[in-house]
């Protein structure tokens, strides 16, 4: 029997592969029905009050909607565009800086929908939007050195080139103002830049949170030199943030439609709206990969998009889970699904083994584009040869498409819990379903598991050790 909950936007969650033996009966959701409804009332509440479970203030579902007295107002967006538009064909490259959901948000955006060389297009291909780098996101001085060696070559050679100095803007998201990597790495790159203003103009941009508890040295930095500054909304966590500067600012100076995002998250949210669990995907997913923790021992979760350009999104997908769902209950015990990011078809040469024969403690969570804007087909050479004849001709699309199924597939003959997320095509609108969509499940998996999705204790112990050594 297929189970496929269908959006009218065309969005699919298919979980059929997730029912079945030694995997889920629909007995489970009969025995949880309570959790499961308290689950949805307490979301619900979040959405409309704002107030979390643990007595937070949790805005992060005001993100999608655009209205004066929100997070997201006209005002902010016509600011954010008016600072990418300025951008153009003026702005040569923009380095980010960030770390943590800070980062991961913007990174998706333009691994997803931006060509893969972006940054090796003319300044015509890319309409005149700057090139764009991240750093900041680790304590690595190779990759910082090689960064600053390759804009110092960019300018110097656009300098000879145009006979005109190469501009260059930092922007430095943090919401704490106070994140080491960003910090550093910021720090490095700014008294680099400043020493070459023969070639290189430099301009500065933070994203930040005003804390009224705590000083927020980036901010202070900021109002000192007079850079722009945009916001991290109060209120809003990292990982909980691409809908907002952040997220919106990568969008509108790459020239995507940051209005189809939030419009795509805001469909999500209304289709999330529903009091009938069968009809809401949010609710439904966290149900699903709640309960094949609880009921059959799944406590891995391999995120598997049949796409390369998702690979980011996993990496956003993991910090996630990983940092909202890992932690201790009030009665002191642990919940957790381990994510594991797979990219198909290629990891069904390295990971697929494990996944089919090794410890049945996972399932496996597909992502496939239904329509994908480019087509290649199998060239018609080595015909006489009737191994390559047999591939003329084939669409890679549909190779792929048969991958997953088959992947699928090979799980369920051994009863291994999968489910595929489909996407009718991949633009800003079903990136911004697909990522509202994990943002909602997590809220909800927290509820059923009775963690706060919204702090994150855990971080500060190594962040303790980390002062002591004088970091
Ligand atoms: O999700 C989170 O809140 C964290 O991952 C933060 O984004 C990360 O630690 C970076 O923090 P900050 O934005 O303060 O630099």
């Amino acid at each position: 029997m297929q189970r496929i909950l269908t959006l009218a936007s065309g969005f699919s969650v298919d979980y059929t592969n997730m029912f079945g033996a030694e995997r889920l009966q629909e007995s489970d959701f009969a025995e949880y029905q309570q959790q499961l409804l308290a689950a949805h009332q307490a979301v619900q509440e979040l959405t409309v009050t704002g107030n979390s479970t643990y007595g937070q203030q949790v805005l992060f579902t005001q993100m999608p909607e655009v209205k004066f007295g929100k997070i997201n107002t006209p005002a902010s967006i016509a600011k954010l565009q008016a600072y990418a538009q300025n951008m153009q064909n003026r702005v040569q490259a923009v380095v980010s800086l960030g770390v943590g959901g800070s980062y991961l948000g913007g990174r998706v955006i333009f691994e997803s929908l931006v060509d893969e060389y972006w940054n090796g297009l003319s300044a015509r291909e890319r309409f005149g939007r700057p090139k764009l780098y991240f750093a900041g996101n680790s304590l690595s001085a190779t990759a910082l050195q090689s960064l600053l060696r390759e804009l110092l070559r960019q300018a110097q050679a656009y300098v000879l080139k145009y006979k005109k100095r190469y501009t260059l803007t930092l922007l430095v998201t943090s919401k704490s103002g106070t994140t080491l990597e960003c910090i550093t790495g910021f720090m490095n790159l700014y008294t680099t830049f400043a020493d070459y203003a023969d070639v290189l103009n430099l301009e500065v941009a933070v994203l930040t949170q005003t804390d009224a508890q705590a000083p927020n040295p980036l901010e202070e930095l900021a109002q000192v030199w007079g850079w722009e500054v945009f916001r991290v909304p109060t209120g809003i966590g990292g990982r909980f943030c691409v809908f907002t500067d952040p997220g919106l600012l990568i969008g509108a100076i790459l020239g995507l439609d940051i209005n189809s995002f939030l419009q795509g998250a805001c469909d999500m949210a209304l289709a999330c709206q529903n009091a009938d669990i069968w009809a809401n995907p949010a609710w439904l997913n966290a149900a699903l990969k709640y309960l094949a923790a609880q009921k059959n021992g799944k406590f891995i979760e391999v995120f598997m998009p049949y796409s390369p350009n998702l690979k980011a999104l996993g990496e956003w997908y993991v910090q996630l889970l990983a940092e909202s769902l890992g932690k201790k209950r009030a009665d002191g015990t642990a919940y957790s699904r381990t994510p594991v990011v797979a990219i198909g078809s290629t990891d069904m040469h390295a990971q697929t083994q494990e996944h089919q024969e090794g410890l049945a403690n996972k399932l496996v969570q597909f992502i496939q584009i239904t329509h994908e804007s480019i087509e290649v087909r199998v060239p018609e050479v080595f015909m006489q040869q009737e191994f390559f004849a047999r591939y003329a001709g084939l669409s890679l699309n549909n190779l792929n498409k048969q991958a997953l199924q088959a992947n699928a597939q090979a799980l369920a003959s051994a009863n291994r819990p999968s489910l595929t997320i489909n996407l009718p095509v991949l633009d800003m609108y079903y990136l911004g379903n697909l990522m509202y969509f994990y943002m909602l499940s997590i809220a909800y998996e927290a509820e059923l598991a009775g963690v706060n999705a919204f702090d994150q204790p855990g971080v500060e112990v190594y962040k303790q050790y980390l002062r002591a050594h004088g970091g």
